[in-house]
Order: structure tokens, then C-alpha cells, then sequence
């Protein structure tokens, strides 16, 4: 298994492997509402011996990176991430969903999240699309948490993911990290 990047981005870029994971969903971590009729995000702890190997291989850096189970009922709107600078997706059900990123024309039409931080939700008018992509099954991307992406699908089917994720590092680190193990 080899984590090599083939296209650069500074959104999100697709790692040059396909993985079918062995997994154990665990106890729930955290969860948000996306919509007023109960549609959720809801993150899980994990237990992978896939994904523990995995992070093994950053070396040093391993201590930065956390494992999630992720299930969303719909679509996302555009957001930057609360929490999460850097995550590094394992698609398991992916409900046609296109993962757009965004950049913003106008800085002031966003509104934050109600105590959580660092993260923003923006309204669709004030974006201009920079780049997306359509995950398959096995795929596994990494994605910029703080450049505006959303999540859409007419589809409306839910999706599931196993994640590896950094609060402390940056986008640009991760890929660092990930070519130095090619
Ligand atoms: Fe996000």
C-alpha cells in the first residue's frame, strides 16, 4: 500500500490506492444537525487495524492523527470545517455524491457556526466552484477542511466513510507526510 498522490490540488487530491477496510464501528463521538426534518452528520469512534497501520506509517507525526466512522444522511452545504484542518477520507458508500470546493466572492456572507469555533457555513450566491470530484467505493481522497467545500447529490442516499484526520497540521504538511512515504 503505497499512499502516493498523483494530481496537485490545494483542495483535495486522490491517493493512488484503493482500499476495502476492515472496520468496527464503535461509540458515537459527535453529531450535527444538516437540516430541520432530523437529517444528520454523525461521527463514530473506530476500531481498523487498517486504518491503526495506517497512521503507523507517519512515523512521528502519527500522534497527530485520529480515526472517525462517518455517516451522513444528506447533502452538506458549503462549509469550512469546525474541527478538522486536514482529513483523509476511505469512501465505504458514497450515494453519488460530488464533493465541490469553493472559493468565496464576497467574505462577509458567511455565518458561523453557534459555538464551535473556526468553522463557517456560506450561502451558495457568494461562491464561485474551483474544483470537485465523485468518490467511488474504496476510493480515498484527502481533503482541505478549510478551503469551502459541500457535499450534493440528487440521489439523497446516505454515505458512509472512514476518516483519518489532524487538527494541528495543515493541508500542505499532510501531503508532505504522505509523499515522503512513496
Ligand atoms: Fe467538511
Amino acid at each position: 500500500m503505497k499512499p502516493c498522490v498523483s494530481t496537485a490540488h490545494s483542495m483535495f487530491k486522490k491517493l493512488a490506492e484503493s482500499a476495502l477496510i476492515d472496520y468496527q464501528i464503535l461509540d458515537p463521538k459527535i453529531e450535527f444537525d444538516l437540516d430541520a426534518t432530523g437529517k444528520k452528520i454523525q461521527y463514530y469512534n473506530v476500531s481498523s487495524q487498517y486504518l491503526d497501520n495506517f497512521i503507523a506509517r507517519f512515523g512521528n507525526y502519527r500522534q497527530h492523527f485520529y480515526s472517525s466512522y462517518v455517516s451522513v444522511d444528506s447533502s452538506v452545504p458549503p462549509h469550512t470545517d469546525i474541527v478538522d484542518r486536514v482529513n483523509i477520507n476511505f469512501y465505504i458508500e458514497t450515494g453519488g455524491y460530488q464533493t465541490t470546493f469553493y472559493q468565496s466572492r464576497d467574505h462577509d456572507s458567511k455565518w458561523t457556526y453557534a459555538d464551535h469555533g473556526d468553522g463557517h457555513v456560506y450561502n451558495m450566491d457568494s461562491l464561485e466552484q474551483i474544483g470537485s470530484f465523485v468518490a467511488q467505493p474504496g476510493d480515498v481522497y484527502v481533503l482541505n477542511g478549510k478551503i469551502i467545500h459541500g457535499v450534493s447529490s440528487a440521489m439523497a442516499q446516505p454515505r458512509k466513510f472512514l476518516q483519518v484526520s489532524a487538527n494541528d497540521l495543515d493541508y500542505d504538511q499532510v501531503l508532505d507526510i504522505l509523499d515522503s512515504l512513496c
